[in-house]
């Protein structure tokens, strides 16, 4: 069955103006939708096209350049739309906990992930991590992902040029300053870290 694109849980304004309607419609309706394409169409009539979006990930690693960037797109994607929020709240219970004992505080986790993204070299994903019951920043580059990897992904943050170049131009801090600050889904990253496994597409 082919992948589709899993529906926007907000409302294509909603995360405005760190992230405008008219970027949504771009990243998610063009950007999204091409990765998820070029996916379905190169797993068409393979012993992949009824697997798992992670098991095409996992399976295409190594192998597969194209399918694995596409494939691994189309699951970040999916994360980090789940990553952000309107009011995305505030971390508590066991995340603030392992949070403070990982970063100090909430507030040098947040300057972290703006200074991971901010130097990130070029195109990539910087991501809130879990492993081994402690919580890390990792970065990947271009469209590798943490679906496969043995760290559970918590929160992502999308740092292509895509994903913020209509609302903040070059300026990649000013993104990732509105995004972190205000943005962040600390309920779905409560919810990966209750689950203790990576979050699966759809
Ligand atoms: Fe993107």
């Amino acid at each position: 069955m082919a992948f589709t694109l899993i529906p926007l849980p907000y409302s294509d304004d909603a995360l405005a103006p760190a992230v405008s309607a008219e970027t949504l419609s771009f990243h998610y309706g063009k950007h999204h939708q091409a990765y998820i394409d070029k996916t379905n169409a190169a797993i068409d009539g393979t012993e992949l096209a009824d697997k798992p979006l992670e098991a095409v990930i996992a399976a295409a690693r190594g192998s597969n350049q194209g399918l694995f960037n596409n494939a691994a797109q189309s699951w970040n994607h999916g994360f980090y739309w789940h990553s952000l929020a309107a009011d995305g709240g505030a971390p508590s219970g066991e995340l603030a906990s392992m949070i403070d004992a990982s970063f100090g505080s909430l507030d040098n986790l947040k300057q972290q992930l703006k200074d991971r993204g901010a130097g990130h070299f070029a195109s990539g994903w910087v991501w809130l991590a879990e492993k081994d019951g402690k919580l890390s920043i990792e970065e990947t580059h271009d469209g590798d992902t943490l679906a496969d990897s043995g760290f559970n992904p918590l929160l992502t943050i999308d740092v292509w040029e895509h994903a913020y170049y209509l609302d903040h131009q070059n300026a990649r801090p000013a993104y990732l300053s509105a995004v972190v600050d205000g943005k962040l889904n600390w309920a779905f990253a409560a919810e990966n870290l209750a689950r203790g496994s990576a979050w699966t597409y759809g």
